[in-house]
């Protein structure tokens, strides 16, 4: 009986074959990054082990990366390994990383290709001194025609001009979630043959859900209609939700974004005024726009609250955005309530049948 299992790279080959137009080197670059994938999956499972022979990592941070956030010894080390492994193969014209200041100039030493390569190299990283879920994003974009040495406006992209995109995901399994702009396939790493296999083809979000991720210690800084649609999720079946919703917070991404594909549910980082130098946490280029390019095409949707996520243009590479994204439903009501407050009419929601939302509670 032939083997008919179908690995990550027997999928992209067919996959391009069927497109009519296949990019030979764009499936080359998805080999690269899954085998960096495998790589930090590798690296993630070891944990504080050293590989036999290595002195071991110091388990604290070490120092502070472009965003100001710790930087962990394993971010340093998948940053390289996705550097390392995707930089020499002639596919890349440029890279930019979460880890980096500025866009990876590919070393004169290799060819020069057609994409550039946008990677948060592993996001969540604060999970990982308490052995919690930590993934990798990446979003492939073309390189403006007749460039070779990219510069920082070129890497400015809007998300809509993603050629692929998707997360690796390093749990209880591996596994790598892929679009090139046809679906959602997910790949688990089959640790037997060190081959990522298809287990997931098709993944599709329900269009409803009753289950919502937020990092809830920020509420005083939200804005009313983040408030009006987390008050209505807490009320549950005693408010005009009418029905009891469930809360889950990993401070992951990747694993937020994870269990929206399997079961539904809104994932949000939204605006607020914490720091109003910023207007959200996440970052356009390698979280949101990938994952907002990954959750519509498993027929979820993206906003910013007040407009699609891969229409944004972005600015600067390192640039913050407002994310609200899963469920359609349960995102186009978040949706709704921003057009509401912004148009003024939003009333304050008061009824003898359920309690006045916290919001425009007065005493
Ligand atoms: O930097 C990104 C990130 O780690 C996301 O993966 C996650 O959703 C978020 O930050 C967690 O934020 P907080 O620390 O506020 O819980």
């Amino acid at each position: 009986m032939p083997y008919r299992r179908t690995t990550l790279s027997k999928f992209i080959i067919e996959d391009q074959r069927r497109s009519g137009a296949p990019e030979p080197d764009l499936t080359s670059l998805l080999n690269d990054i899954q085998t960096a994938c495998k790589l930090i999956a590798l690296a993630t499972s070891r944990g504080s082990i050293a590989p036999a022979g290595e002195p071991r990592e110091p388990a604290v941070a070490t120092a502070v990366n472009v965003q100001g956030e710790q930087q962990k010894p394993l971010d340093v080390t998948a940053n390289n390994i996705m550097i390392g492994t995707c930089e020499w193969g002639g596919q890349l014209a440029g890279m930019v990383s979460e880890e980096m200041e500025q866009p990876y100039e590919i070393p004169a030493a290799y060819p020069r290709g057609r994409y550039l390569l946008v990677f948060d190299p592993l996001d969540g990283s604060s999970n990982i001194d308490v052995n919690m879920p930590v993934g990798t994003i990446f979003s492939v974009l073309r390189c403006p025609g007749g460039v070779t040495e990219p510069t920082l406006e070129h890497f400015l992209q809007p998300g809509t001009a993603q050629v692929a995109a998707g997360y690796a995901i390093y749990g209880p399994t591996a596994m790598l979630v892929l679009t090139l702009g046809a679906g959602v396939h997910g790949f688990t790493l089959d640790p037997e043959i060190g081959a990522f296999t298809l287990t997931h083809p098709g993944m599709a979000i329900p269009p409803d859900s009753h289950e919502f991720a937020v990092n809830v210690s920020n509420e005083r800084f939200w804005e009313p209609p983040v408030r009006r649609y987390v008050d209505e999720c807490v009320e549950g079946a005693s408010g005009v939700r009418g029905v009891d919703f469930n809360m889950r917070w990993i401070a992951s991404m990747v694993a937020e974004v994870h269990r929206i594909l399997i079961r539904g549910g809104l994932f949000m980082y939204p605006r607020d005024s914490k720091d109003p130098s910023k207007p959200g946490r996440l970052r356009l280029m390698y979280e949101a726009n990938p994952m907002a390019m990954v959750v519509e095409q498993a027929g979820g949707a993206a906003s910013t609250g007040r407009g699609r996520i891969l229409e944004v243009t972005p600015e600067a590479i390192h640039q913050r955005v407002p994310v609200i994204l899963g469920s359609r439903g349960e995102v186009e009501r978040l949706v709704r309530y921003h057009a509401d407050y912004d148009a003024g009419a939003d009333q304050p929601f008061k009824t003898p049948l359920f309690n006045a939302r916290s919001l425009f509670r007065t005493a």
